[in-house]
């Protein structure tokens, strides 16, 4: 009885020390240390590129790089999917929307993802769309009771529908597809890649991924790129103007989803922070050595060497950026979510001018951060919202304004 009475305390007790920020966390500006950023334009054998040799390799050689020394190389093998639609409605949302949701096949043993998908009804032709992962299941998203909710997922309907707002995102003619990350790989400390997707990728007798292999990351972004695989299927989406989206560690996966996948027409980082949009080298907030014990397996085990090294990575996160120049980019953050390092989210985002300059597109290269909620818009977005670390209507509507410029049809 005793036992069962103080379970819960103790639960709240290891929830708020695993929330508190480690002791050695700087949020003193003077205290960043000075740093050289590697240059995204200087090759592995020293040589300047321009805009062809980028293309031609650099742009290559800078993705190895952070397959080798950050989230681990993604596996070559095209699994073919096979998909059953388990609902098809075109009366969702008071009518404004169709939704669908499809069952996703994958492999011999038909290892399952579920998509939730909602089509604004208008316009009546193929549709521009953000695809995203969300953290606690598809039933999360909109409380929609339509929104198949597994059994054994003891979350409520519609507890994180503030950070998709979907009636928003139909409402401007854009359509939503989602996936719950952890189908595509469990998020736990506990992960030893043996019920998300990295099974299916094995070679004969192996049990995890090598060094240099993905890690969770690698396997979320890998999702997200057979999100869009459906979309290409879907005559009512224009599967050429979709944008990817995720929130905080969902942040990282989808620029590195981005920076792999090219198919994206537009990458966007919801306060992604370390290991996502945040430059390593400011050993600001959250640091690499932060995350080896509770995450250490959203990153490949290489990555792990570089913990109190930060200057000695090959790459920094302006880099991952750059891959995904020329095509539109946005960064958020906000002004509470110092965790995440606002201004080095910033600053990345700035230097990734360089590679956007290589093809003439507008950057950041002249701004400083901006003040809060002054947006910038770009070829390269960015805002700092007032607030904490959240989704929010207000990152939304700077999300669909730059759509609107991007991926809407002349
Ligand atoms: C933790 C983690 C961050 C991550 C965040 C999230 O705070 O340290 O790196 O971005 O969780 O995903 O919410």
């Amino acid at each position: 009885m005793l036992r069962l009475s103080i379970a819960p305390l103790l639960f709240s007790i290891a929830s708020i020390l695993v929330a508190q920020e480690p002791a050695d966390t700087n949020y003193d500006e003077t205290r960043v240390p000075s740093y050289k950023l590697p240059d995204a334009l200087v090759d592995n054998s020293g040589k300047q590129v321009g805009r062809d040799e980028w293309s031609a390799h650099r742009r290559a050689e800078v993705q190895t790089l952070f397959e080798d020394s950050v989230y681990g190389k993604t596996p070559d093998q095209e699994l073919t999917a096979r998909y059953e639609i388990l609902d098809n409605d075109p009366e969702a949302l008071d009518g404004r929307a169709t939704r669908k949701q499809i069952a996703a096949f994958f492999g011999d043993d038909g290892y399952r993802l579920d998509i939730l998908v909602y089509i604004p009804n208008q316009p009546r032709k193929p549709v521009a769309g953000f695809v995203g992962l969300n953290f606690d299941g598809n039933h999360t998203v909109h409380s929609d009771p339509g929104i198949i909710k597994r059994r054994d997922n003891k979350k409520e309907r519609g507890t994180k529908a503030s950070r998709w707002q979907v009636e928003m995102i139909i409402g401007q003619g854009y359509a939503l597809a989602t996936v719950h990350r952890d189908r595509i790989d469990p998020d736990n400390y506990r992960n030893d890649f043996t019920d998300g997707i990295h099974p299916l990728f094995y070679r004969e007798g192996q049990e995890r991924p090598e060094p240099r292999e993905w890690g969770s990351i690698g396997a979320w972004a890998w999702g997200l790129s057979r999100i869009l695989d459906y979309f290409e299927t879907d005559p009512q989406v224009d599967a050429t103007r979709i944008a990817v989206m995720g929130h905080s560690r969902l942040g990282k996966a989808a620029l590195w989803a981005g920076a792999q996948d090219t198919r994206f027409a537009l990458v966007i980082s919801n306060n992604s922070g370390c290991g996502g949009a945040a430059l390593y080298r400011r050993c600001y907030g959250e640091r690499i050595h932060h995350m080896i014990k509770p995450v250490g397996y959203w990153f490949c085990t290489n990555h792990h060497q570089y913990r109190h090294r930060e200057h000695d990575l090959p790459v920094d996160q302006h880099m991952l950026l750059g891959l995904v120049a020329p095509r539109p980019l946005y960064i958020a953050s906000a002004t509470a979510d110092r965790w995440a390092d606002p201004k080095g989210e910033f600053l990345a985002a700035k230097y990734a001018s360089h590679v956007y300059e290589l093809f003439n597109r507008s950057n950041l290269s002249g701004h400083d951060l901006p003040m809060p909620d002054q947006p910038i818009h770009t070829t390269v977005g960015y805002h700092l919202r007032t607030g904490k670390h959240d989704v929010t209507a207000y990152d939304w509507q700077q999300y669909l304004k730059f759509s609107d410029t991007f991926l809407k049809e002349d």
